[in-house]
């Protein structure tokens, strides 16, 4: 039985990946190398500095821990300046419809992300007031695959882990969901997230009666 969803957000409320990416793609630049989409992908749902680990790796790249604070601090600035040009509209396609179905159905609505910009994003594409929780790289102790973020989510709405659904794009958030012990929507493509147990490319044309046919046809 579905009593609560929790939404990662970026890549699943709002399209915030491409400006993710263009950020760390000048960081890479500026240390002299490229950062590809493909190499990208793996940084879906880290955290920015586990991410920076992951990029500085890529390009073998060795940097004081002062130097990759103020790094970060760089990419963040940029990222957010980019942000800057989202509006109300930047809400990926069939979301505030999917959560206003939610509402009506009374479901429990929480997020779940590594970001530190949650809360601004949320206010910026006007949709903070949708969800009951925030579960954010602020609260986090251990990012995903972890599945902290999501018990944390859970535990908020006063909802059973086996009672909540995770909506992810990244692949280590699918894990999370996983190893909380829900039922996991994968939002992309099944060949990237194919340890989901459900994968739609989007929320267009996606609708609780879906989901809750997806999640009572699933043997979890
Ligand atoms: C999400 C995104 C990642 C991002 C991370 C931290 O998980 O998918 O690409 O690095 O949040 O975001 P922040 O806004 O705190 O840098
Ligand atoms: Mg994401």
């Amino acid at each position: 039985l579905i009593k609560a969803c929790l939404f990662d957000l970026d890549g699943v409320i709002v399209d915030t990946a491409r400006f993710h990416y263009i950020a760390w793609r000048q960081l890479a630049n500026d240390l002299g190398f490229d950062l590809t989409e493909q190499e990208n992908e793996q940084l879906k749902g880290i955290s920015r500095m586990e991410s920076l680990e992951i990029i500085l790796g890529i390009g073998g790249v060795e940097l004081s821990e002062d130097e990759k604070l103020s790094r970060a601090a760089e990419k963040n600035t940029r990222y957010l300046a980019l942000c800057q040009q989202m509006t109300p509209d930047d809400t990926l396609p069939g979301v505030r419809a999917f959560l206003d179905e939610l509402k009506v159905a009374s479901m429990g609505i929480g997020l779940g992300s590594a970001s530190k910009n949650a809360k601004i994003i949320l206010e910026r594409i006007d949709m903070l007031s949708y969800f009951q929780t925030i579960v954010d790289g602020n609260r986090i102790t251990k990012g995903k695959p972890d599945p902290q973020v999501f018990l944390m989510g859970a535990d908020d709405l006063d909802t059973l882990p086996e009672n909540c659904v995770v909506f992810e794009d990244a692949v280590a958030g699918i894990q999370s969901a996983k190893s909380a012990g829900m039922f996991a929507v994968g939002i992309g493509e099944k060949s990237v997230l194919a340890e989901a147990d459900f994968v739609v490319p989007g929320f267009n044309d996606f609708h609780l009666a879906d989901l809750v046919a997806a999640s009572e046809s699933t043997v979890q």
